[in-house]
Parts: C-alpha cells; structure tokens; sequence
C-alpha cells in the first residue's frame, strides 16, 4: 500500500480538525436552531450533549483512527477482525457523509452568492421584509439554486484535483483568526444596538417549558454535527494524527474553540434580531438576513460584509473537505482508486442527490417525506438520525468491546502521557452515561416511552 499521507506537525492536527468542526455548522446551523427551539434551554441541552457526549466519541474516535491508521470501514476491520459487524459503523458514516454533503453544499453556494450580493450592494437594507424577499428571491430560483451549488462542487472538487487542499489549510489557518475577530466586531454592534438585551436575555436566561422531545434530539444531533462526529470524519482525520499528539486535549481544545465561535454567532446574531424585528424562529433563513442588517448599521459595513461571506465561505469548504475525505479514504485505500476518481465520484452523486435539495423551495417544494422536503429531510437522517446512532456503535464498540487497556494505551500514546485517571472517567461515560443519553434522547423522540 502506498505511503499514507498525514498531517505534518501537532500544531497543524489542531487546525485541520478545527477546519473540519468550525464551519456552517456554527455561522448558519446553531443560531438557527437556537432561533427555532426556543434559545437559551436549546444552548443548555446543546452544551450537556457536548461535553456528556460530544466530547467523549470525539476523542475515542481519533483515537480508533490513530491506532488503525485506516479509513472508517478498515478501521473496524483491523481493529476487531473478528465481529465484521462493527465495520457498519463506517458504512453508515459513508450514507452520512453523502446526505449531509447534499444539503451542506446547497447552503454554502447561498454563502458564495451572498459574498456577491454583497459586492453589488444587494444586501444593505436592515428591514426584515426586503431581507426577506432577497433571500427568498435566491432560494425559490432553481437556475440559481442549482448553479451555486454546482459552483460549490466545481470548487471543492478543483481544490483536490489541483491537490491544494493542503493550501487550503494553510489559508484557513491565517483567516480561521480572522474570521473570529469579525464576530467579535459583529457582537460589539450588535450588542449595541438598541432593544439588543432581549436578545441577549433569549439566548442566555433559560425557558425550560420550550424543552421537549424533539429539542433534545435536535441539540443531540447538533452537538454530533458540530464536531464532525458519529460518521468517520475524526475517525479518518484521527488516522492522520502524529503518535505523539495528545489526543484528549486536542479533541477538548477544538471543542472550546468550536463553542467560542457558535457562542459569539449567537451573540451577534440574536440581540439584532429583536433590535430589528426579524422572527427569531426564521429557519434556515435568519443568518442570511439578520448578518447583513447588523454589518448595515456600522461604519465600513459593506466591506466588513463581503469579508464575512469570503471567510465563512472559506470555513465551509474546510469542512466540506473533512466531509469529503470519508468517501474518498475509503474508495482510495480500499479500491485503490485515484483520489481524483474518488472525488469525482463522490461529486457525481452528490450533485445528483443535491439537486433535489437545492430546488426544494422551488421544483421539488412539494416532494416530501414524513412532512419534510428533501432537504430538511436529508439534514434530519444525517444529525438526528445517522451521527447518533454512530456515536451509540463507538461508544458499544470502545466501551464493550475494543476494552479499557486499549483504550488506555491509545489515549497514554503507549504510557508516554499520564492520563490514566482521566482515561478511566472517559471509559465510564463512553460504557454507560454516553450510549445510554442517545439512546433515551432518540427513543423519547420516537415515541418509544
Ligand atoms: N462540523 C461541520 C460544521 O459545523 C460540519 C461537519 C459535519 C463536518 C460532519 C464534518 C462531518 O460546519
């Protein structure tokens, strides 16, 4: 087998992973969650399923992926040769990475459009209605719709044709920071604005009538979706890891990191929404109308602006190619296709898949399953249904299965760390607390009791 590639130095594991855990998932996906599931109670349950949950799988899944050194589905294979079952933990990751790259890439094509939107002074209008209707306008096109999608996939598949995928680390890594100090900027104005501390009362003082089933399951799905979990993305990003990272903190750093930049979406997002009236419950709509109103009320906004939609864009394709890699490993290594024919593939069924996502607030509006369109159908089965149900098989696989001294060894990088005390907590929340919070949160969810 040829020379497997891997990331170069500890201080670069942090930012790819970080690439892969920051992106539409913290600009577009939390506030609107938030938004629609009632504020602060959401971000409570949100954080619990984080560190209960979230954090845990994280760090056994590199984990696994360091010690086999293999793509999602041989990693199982080596790691338990015995029980082929477990290797349905990476095929399922594989039907997960398809369906959210179906829908993901729809959203990040609206990023792009807005980058240009911004550029020919479309967006400077801070009232809710015209807000609106440009959003509207660019959804309920389907030549529109489609083309910025295909934009997204040219894009993504050209980054890995070209192999600068490691150039677009090395971006990320000088625009990550940048990126973050213009939500800081955003807060401030935000916070600013007047009416702002209703919205900062929605996202923080906690109404726990809102918390109900389906809340759980949506923050659950949140929490696994934000840090690319329960699908092989760590798995396979962890098979790139160096022998002598520190995985626990690595994975506990990129959380941190990854909560700071949703928090502070959040914050400059939810106090201008009720300064300018717009429906916190908008749905998958509200960043894209409530961002530009905010960068309209301050002074140079229109540049700051197009800076916003350029960096966010750039933060989606980190993740869109974290994405991309669990198909690609596995065609790669296990078919020994080219990485170009595994991307082009994978592309292939995504822009046939996608398409019925981006057109559902047009063609395709009425095809509908269990009341959802296609694209809030395919966002469904990846986070509420596919990512937790992965997580429950790693958290069974490790804490049943692979056994505390494995798990000991992988996390001690062989004895050299002594995490011993903090390896043990990790392996009784991975046997018991982990699996048993998915399990009651879905089963609650269905109905079930
Ligand atoms: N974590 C990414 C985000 O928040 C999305 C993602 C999900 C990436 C699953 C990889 C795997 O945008």
């Amino acid at each position: 087998m040829a020379q497997r590639d891997g990331f170069t130095s500890t201080f670069g594991v942090l930012v790819a992973t970080l690439g892969s855990a920051v992106g539409l998932g913290n600009i577009w996906k939390f506030p609107y969650l938030t938004g629609t599931n009632g504020g602060a109670g959401f971000l409570l349950v949100y954080l619990l399923a984080t560190l209960l949950v979230g954090l845990p799988v994280m760090i056994a899944e590199i984990m696994l992926g360091r010690t086999a050194r293999a793509n999602a589905v041989s990693s199982f294979e080596i790691l338990s040769p015995r029980q082929p079952f477990w290797k349905s933990i990476g095929y399922m990751g594989l039907v997960a990475a398809v369906l959210i790259l179906a829908f993901y890439t729809e959203v990040a094509g609206w990023v792009f459009a807005y980058v240009v939107k911004s550029l020919t002074g479309a967006l400077g209008h801070t009232d809710p209605v015209a807000a609106k209707a440009t959003f509207g306008a660019l959804v309920s096109s389907p030549a529109q719709a489609l083309l910025w999608q295909w934009l997204v996939l040219a894009l993504t598949g050209g980054i890995i044709m070209l192999g600068v995928s490691k150039g677009i680390e090395a971006a990320a890594k000088k625009l990550m920071p940048l990126l973050f100090l213009l939500l800081i900027a955003l807060c401030v104005r935000s916070l600013t604005l007047p009416g702002a501390a209703e919205g900062l009362r929605f996202l923080f003082a906690p109404d726990f009538t809102k918390i109900n089933t389906g809340v759980l399951l949506t923050a659950l799905g949140l929490a696994f979706f934000k840090l690319s979990i329960g699908m092989g993305t760590m798995l396979t990003y962890g098979s790139y890891f160096r022998p002598e990272q520190n995985i626990p903190t690595t994975a506990a750093r990129v959380m941190l990191a990854d909560l700071s930049v949703s928090l502070l979406a959040g914050m400059a997002i939810f106090p201008a929404v009720f300064a300018f009236g717009f429906e916190p419950a908008a749905g998958p709509s509200l960043v894209f109308m409530t961002i530009p109103a905010v960068f309209d009320s301050m002074p140079g906004g229109s540049i700051f602006m197009t800076l916003f939609f350029v960096l966010t864009a750039v933060a989606s394709l980190g993740a869109i190619l974290s994405i991309l890699e669990v198909p690609v490993a596995m065609m790669t290594e296990r078919w020994s296709w080219s990485r170009r024919k595994a991307t082009l593939a994978t592309l292939a069924v995504i822009a046939l898949l996608g398409a019925p996502a981006s057109l559902s607030q047009s063609l395709t509006q009425h095809w509908t399953l269990f009341g959802l369109n296609a694209f809030d159908l395919f966002d469904y089965l990846s986070s509420n249904v596919l990512l937790p149900l992965g997580g429950i098989l790693i958290c069974l696989f490790v804490g049943w299965h692979y056994g505390l001294p494995r798990l000991r060894a992988g996390l001690s990088n062989d004895g050299a760390l002594d995490n011993g005390k903090l390896v043990g907590a990790l392996f009784v929340l991975l046997r018991y607390i982990s699996p048993l919070l998915i399990v009651i949160v879905m089963f609650k969810a269905i109905g079930a009791f």
